[in-house]
């Protein structure tokens, strides 16, 4: 199975995530595509919009990018997975590193939010990565190793979470396309210690339509988590589409 994603960051009006949720529901259809788990995280204001549309029978999941550790409370401009989760979520991401530069996301506070989505039933996609001093150091299997067993040491079924490896000198406009090489030795490390524990791990940062089908048969990735190249629906469509070809071998 290939978890194949794409998270809205902060775009769309409710009315576009809506049409998006719509084309989906059209050309996913009831069955879905087979040896895919399709998912799209909208921002917060369209996850129950989309749910709606997409309906509760739907094959393709929808998250939340960031929800708190807490139930409620005074959290002023939070969501908190049980909000997330009435929205229509199943699963919360979690760590991105636009929230961990901009928001004070730590790996403490990643570890606090994973043990609350799996207590309400709900997935957490753990992303983790390397910015480009420690990738330039050589040091990206130990930092990212780190970052993950920060958040997941201790608990005792993580069979649940999805681990989305995106190293942060490959993520958004400013990013660059990784080879495979460059991402391949984080993927085994990943995929040796948590492939077993966890759903999957997932690479994201820079995936396209011309990079998906080489990212995807890259040992040990089994799924891609994209960003810009999905935000217009038929891009999405197009690395589910390859996807497919790739688990049809
Ligand atoms: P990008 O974003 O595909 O636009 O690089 C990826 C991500 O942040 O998950």
């Amino acid at each position: 199975m290939l978890w194949i994603g794409t998270s809205f960051k902060m775009t769309k009006t409710r009315a576009q995530a809506a049409e998006y949720a719509a084309r989906l529901r059209t050309e996913v259809g009831r069955d879905g595509v087979p040896g895919v788990q399709p998912f799209v995280i909208p921002s917060a204001t369209s996850i129950a919009e989309v749910a709606a549309v997409l309906g509760g029978d739907s094959p393709v999941l929808v998250g939340a990018q960031n929800a708190h550790w807490e139930d409620a409370g005074a959290w002023t401009g939070e969501i908190s997975v049980p909000q997330a989760a009435d929205a229509g979520a199943r699963i919360v991401e979690i760590g991105h590193s636009e929230r961990r530069e901009h928001f004070g996301e730590t790996d403490a506070t990643v570890a606090l939010k994973v043990r609350t989505i799996l207590r309400h039933g709900l997935i957490p996609l753990l992303c983790c990565g390397e910015s480009a001093d420690v990738f330039a150091r050589g040091d990206s299997v130990e930092h990212v190793l780190g970052q993950v067993a920060e958040a997941l040491d201790g608990l005792a079924d993580t069979s649940r979470v999805l681990i989305a490896y995106e190293p942060v000198w490959a993520i958004g406009e400013h990013g660059r396309q990784p080879r495979p090489d460059e991402i391949a030795d984080v993927i085994a490390a990943l995929s040796a210690k948590w492939g077993d524990r966890v759903a999957a791990v997932l690479y994201g940062g820079s995936v396209d339509q011309s990079n998906a089908g080489t990212l995807l048969r890259v040992p040990g990735v089994d799924g891609l988590f994209v960003g810009r190249a999905a935000w217009d629906v038929d891009g999405f469509l197009s690395i589910l589409a390859t996807a497919r070809a790739v688990v049809g071998g």
